[in-house]
Order: C-alpha cells, then sequence, then structure tokens
C-alpha cells in the first residue's frame, strides 16, 4: 500500500541492529525513506553496516543509546541539521526482556532497569523528537509494545518487569497521544506478533521481515482517528 506516501518519509529507528529494528530500517529504507538508524554502538553492528552499503544515501547510522539524555539529544541535533531537519515518524523499537524472572528473584534493580529501557525511554525519545516532529506534515510516534503488556491478557505469571514496563508503555502512549492530538500528532502503541528475534526466540511465529511488512501498512494507514490506540499487526484493536 501506498509506497508514495513512504517514500521520502524522515524515520527515525531505535535499537536498530538486530531483530525488529534492523528490518525496520531496511523495509523502510526500501521503500524510499531517509532512516536514522540508532543504535547502541554502530561500531559492532554488522548486519547495519551491511544494509548501509547498499543504501548509503537512504540510512545514517547514529550511537543512540535510549537510556541516556545526551545520547537522545545528540541524534535530535543530527537529524535537525539533515535536509529540512523535520522528522516524520519515530519507531520507538528499543527494548529489553529479561531472562528467568520469577517471584522468588526478583530484583529491584534489574525490574528498574527494564522499566526504564522499555517503558520511559521511548517518551523521553518522543519528548526530545517533539522539536523536529512539529516540521513534518504527518507526525507520527510509534511505540513498539507486546501483547504482554496487555491486563486483559494477562494469565500467566511471571515475565513480571517485561510485561508491567509494556503495560506502563500503553498508558504512557495514551497520555502523549491526548497532549499531543492538538498539534496534528498521531502516537500509538503497537503489538507486532511473536517474532523470531533474539527476544522473541527461534520458535517464534513469524519473520521479522513478515511483522515489519504487516507493521508498515498499519503505521502507513494511521489516521489522527487512531491516535492513543493499542493496535495489532492487522490494524485491529489490541485489548488493554
Ligand atoms: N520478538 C517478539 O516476539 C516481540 C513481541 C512483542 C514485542 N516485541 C518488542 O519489539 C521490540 C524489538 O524487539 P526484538 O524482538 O527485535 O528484540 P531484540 O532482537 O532483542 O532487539 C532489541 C533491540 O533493542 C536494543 N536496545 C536494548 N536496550 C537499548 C538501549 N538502552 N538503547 C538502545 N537500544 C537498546 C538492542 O540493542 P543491543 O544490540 O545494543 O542490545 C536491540 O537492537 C521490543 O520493544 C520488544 O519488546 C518483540
Amino acid at each position: 500500500m501506498t509506497e508514495s506516501r513512504t517514500s521520502g518519509e524522515r524515520v527515525l529507528v531505535t535499537g536498530a541492529n538486530r531483530g525488529l529494528g534492523l528490518e525496520f530500517v531496511r523495509q523502510y529504507a526500501e521503500r524510499g525513506a531517509r532512516v536514522f538508524a540508532g543504535c547502541r554502538n554502530p561500531d559492532g553492528a554488522g548486519f547495519l553496516s551491511t544494509l548501509v552499503a547498499h543504501r548509503e544515501d537512504r540510512i545514517e547510522v547514529l550511537e543512540l543509546d535510549v537510556t541516556r539524555r545526551d545520547s537522545i539529544d545528540a541524534v535530535v541535533n543530527r537529524i535537525a541539521l539533515d535536509g529540512d531537519g523535520s522528522l516524520d515518524l519515530v519507531i520507538n523499537n528499543a527494548g529489553t526482556s529479561p531472562r528467568g524472572e520469577e517471584f522468588s528473584n526478583l530484583h529491584a534493580a534489574s525490574m528498574t532497569a527494564v522499566l526504564e529501557v522499555n517503558a520511559i525511554a521511548p517518551l523521553i525519545v518522543a519528548q526530545r523528537c517533539h522539536r523536529l516532529l512539529v516540521h513534518s506534515g504527518r507526525p507520527r510516534i510509534v511505540n513498539i509494545s507486546s501483547s504482554m503488556g496487555s491486563l486483559a491478557h494477562k494469565e500467566s505469571g511471571r515475565h513480571y518487569s517485561y510485561a508491567a514496563s509494556k503495560a506502563a508503555l500503553n498508558m504512557l502512549t495514551r497520555a502523549a497521544a491526548h497532549d499531543l492530538a492538538p498539534e496534528g500528532m498521531i502516537v500509538v502503541a503497537l503489538h507486532p506478533g511473536w517474532v523470531q528475534t533474539d527476544l522473541g526466540g527461534p520458535h517464534a511465529e513469524l519473520t521479522a521481515s513478515e511483522s515489519v511488512n504487516d507493521m508498515l501498512t498499519v503505521i502507513d494507514r494511521l489516521e489522527p482517528a487512531h491516535s492513543s490506540r493499542f493496535l495489532t499487526r492487522d490494524g485491529s484493536e489490541h485489548p488493554w
């Protein structure tokens, strides 16, 4: 759908060196977008470097740790100096999920770290990118959430901090959506499905290519009426 809408758009992807983030970069660049690929360690981002070698004109790799304000601001400053300095789309994709978390071994510091990356950082990235987004004709902030953040779907234990962080991200998405609606900004939470990545594991239902292809269709079709919603990769509403 609407490749013409994506072509020429300016997109920031966080966590761009592997998994879904890498695939977002690949597919947006393929569709003609200008992609700012944020990752913590550009020197160690082999797959991303290979992608850039083929699409040097469309992809710029930027060092970005989403938990560090100076790192976010350096990225925002760089994008402001590129082209017309606008940004059409923020894909808050970077995320983390601790392994083996159970009731008996919960640890406050590690739980806080997960909340910081998955819930707080996306909102701070959005806040710092606001001055770029205001120059877009179609500004959107897409927070990659998870069905595991759904209170309605929580029918099992474990995954404490990951599930809580995504539930918090959903709430923060709604709050920001209401605040930014008067400026025409669309803010949504989007569940990618269960995907074969380091986080999703090898037995997941979808490849990253399939998931991102579907999410791009949803993102392309976003209208102000969608803002503040929790969506699935087929565009339907996910229960909170
Ligand atoms: N895979 C699934 O089944 C699934 C399902 C639902 C939701 N999601 C969500 O989808 C998003 C992408 O997940 P994925 O499956 O692609 O996971 P992944 O392969 O584990 O990739 C996670 C990415 O996040 C980055 N990251 C972590 N902490 C960061 C930080 N402080 N600053 C910058 N980047 C950071 C990682 O960078 P490093 O390489 O530097 O660690 C990596 O690029 C996440 O938000 C995840 O919660 C995934």
